[in-house]
């Protein structure tokens, strides 16, 4: 048996779709320039049945107002293409944007899926916002958890789930068919890695992870969770690229780069960097599978700022 059995499956899977065994999935992508989020919908034009990666509720933290514009642009996509969703797949739980999935599911269906690990990111967190018992560090908000290698498919697609950690403990790829959603692990080559400084997050495992995903044949089709253009130069945001153009050039993780060094770029890079805007309402909605919190004696929602936490 190989070293890496769910690597190893992945990467056979990659090659049967380059061989055409079965169509390559359509990939429309949705970008929101508030979060700097890439969402994606990933269907198999021979059945319809789709997948929504990394959707975003609309958040306005000065008036604590949701609003769904992001998530009702892949609602009416998903319905003028007669699409059938299948799967609300989340690659962690951001720290940057709440997600919309619960809002998908109740419009379209889908189960609600993310990594395993995400009980963890739940214990970490419950901590911080001092949850009381009804909050379950169980992962039981989300309709499936998924383990490295489980399978699962998208009409006649067929698709792994890979537990990649290191941006958090729970982060997930998912290859359907010949692409590969990467969320945060790596953005656009010439942008380079997300960062590790996280509660859970680690460098070096990142480094391990990502180069792991470097071993899925060249021609792959890689969509990332976000962009932000990179100074300076590009004009465009962009969020699809290549395994091969990932190798060859990124400015952080390309062929060569060994793991200390990256643990020492990624760990000096992220001490310069402030917490995202919208992490503590973020966390909070997401590690519930995106839920809001129950409402309070009066009607209304809160969330919780913890001072001097994080
Ligand atoms: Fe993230």
């Amino acid at each position: 048996m190989a070293a890496d059995a769910p690597l190893e499956q992945a990467r056979q899977l990659i090659e049967r779709a380059h061989a055409g065994e079965f169509s390559a999935p359509l990939v429309k992508s949705f970008f929101d320039e508030a979060t700097s989020t890439a969402s994606h919908v990933v269907h198999d034009p021979a059945t319809k049945k789709a997948a929504v990666v990394d959707s975003v509720l609309d958040f306005d933290q000065a008036s604590g107002r949701t609003s769904c514009g992001n998530a009702d642009q892949i609602v009416d996509y998903v319905r003028s293409e007669s699409l059938s969703v299948e799967w609300l797949l989340e690659t962690h739980a951001h720290a940057d944007h709440l997600s919309a999935a619960p809002y998908l599911k109740q419009a379209l269906g889908g189960t609600i899926a993310i990594g395993a690990d995400i009980c963890s990111v739940q214990r970490t967190f419950a901590k911080v916002f001092n949850e009381d018992a009804n909050f379950a560090c169980d992962g039981s908000q989300f309709d499936r958890l998924f383990k490295d290698g489980d399978e699962f498919s998208l009409g006649n697609i067929p698709a792994i789930a890979l537990h990649v950690p290191g941006h958090t403990p729970a982060d997930m790829a998912y290859v359907i068919g010949d692409a590969l959603f990467v969320g945060d692990t790596m953005f656009m080559p010439d942008y380079g890695t997300a960062r590790c400084d996280f509660p859970g997050g680690d460098a070096g495992q990142l480094y391990r992870s990502i180069r792991r995903l470097m071993k899925l044949p060249e021609a792959t089709r890689v969509f990332l969770c976000h962009d932000y253009k990179a100074p300076p130069g590009r004009t465009d945001f962009a969020w699809e690229t290549t395994i091969g153009a990932q190798r060859s050039s990124n400015v952080h993780v390309h062929d060569g780069i060994c793991e200390d060094e990256f643990v020492a770029m990624r760990t000096a890079r992220d001490a310069t960097l402030d917490m995202p805007n919208l992490i503590l309402p973020s966390v909070q909605v997401n590690m519930r599978a995106g839920r809001l919190p129950e409402p309070d004696s009066n009607g209304i929602r809160y969330l919780k700022l913890p001072l001097d936490a994080l």
